[in-house]
């Protein structure tokens, strides 16, 4: 493939939709074989030479869903974090979260710090799980951070650059994606790194997450590499 993004952002939807498809009685059984779809990505993803994929695993806005579909899910983080880490050792992943991480359960949390420690030398690829993520919320937390700095006379108003915001979002120490996907055919963003896909190209595919194989993100790859990405510029000034 001639243009293999840097990082690649997911939007893993349609867990509920396929259990339902499947005929289980709940749609937890989509989200614990999303695990599974979210392994074969990340494995793809890392052999096919892209560095960081941030995968959309829980929103600030999936707090609001019943109680038992997001304790089952805290329970599924929880057991794939240690049932996965020989895969992310393997493969040279290092995990990484952003998100409203404080408000997460403490055990999930306590395992979410020992995962990244414990990948912390890997470097193959940076596997960021968005978690009680909101891009809003992000933003705002940025403009406070920045207002206080300008309240105690840090930082001038007029002096303020593009990135020092980008160092105040929680995604401070990656790149912009270049390539959203999203699965289940939904063409939304769902807050979702809103102020970082800017200059993104975006894929929808119809398949379910829990369907995810390594040739739709390969299929991904090759509706990005067609994309003339002019960012703001004339395809005559790109080729000149
Ligand atoms: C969207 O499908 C999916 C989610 C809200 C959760 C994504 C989680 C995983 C893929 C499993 C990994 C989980 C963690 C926490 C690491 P949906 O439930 O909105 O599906 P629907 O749109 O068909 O109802």
């Amino acid at each position: 493939m001639k243009q293999i993004p840097q990082h690649v952002a997911i939007i893993m939807d349609g867990n509920g939709r396929w259990a339902k498809k499947q005929g289980f009685a709940t749609r937890v059984r989509g989200h614990e074989i999303g695990v599974e779809a979210l392994r074969r990505a990340a494995t793809g993803a890392a052999e096919l030479g892209i560095r960081y994929l941030t995968v959309y695993a829980f929103s600030e806005e999936n707090w609001q869903r019943p109680k038992a579909e997001v304790d089952a899910l805290m329970n599924i983080l929880m057991t794939s974090l240690s049932k996965e880490l020989p895969v992310l050792q393997e493969n040279g992943i290092r995990l990484h979260a952003i998100g409203n991480l404080d408000a997460l359960p403490s055990k999930a949390r306590r395992q979410l710090d020992a995962t990244r420690k414990a990948t912390a030398g890997n470097e193959r690829m940076v596997l960021t799980l968005a978690l009680s993520y909101g891009s809003r919320q992000e933003i705002l937390g940025a403009v406070q951070q920045i207002a206080r700095q300008a309240a105690n006379g840090e930082l001038q108003p007029e002096a303020l650059t593009e990135a020092d915001i980008a160092q105040a979002l929680w995604t401070h120490d990656l790149p912009d994606p270049e390539l959203v996907i999203r699965t289940s055919g939904e063409q939304r963003i769902s807050n979702f790194l809103l102020w970082q896909i800017s200059y993104a190209e975006f894929v929808f595919l119809p398949v379910l997450w829990p369907d995810f194989s390594k040739e739709d993100l390969v299929e991904a790859l090759e509706q990005y590499a067609g994309r003339e990405r002019r960012l703001g510029k004339t395809s005559e000034q790109l080729t000149a």
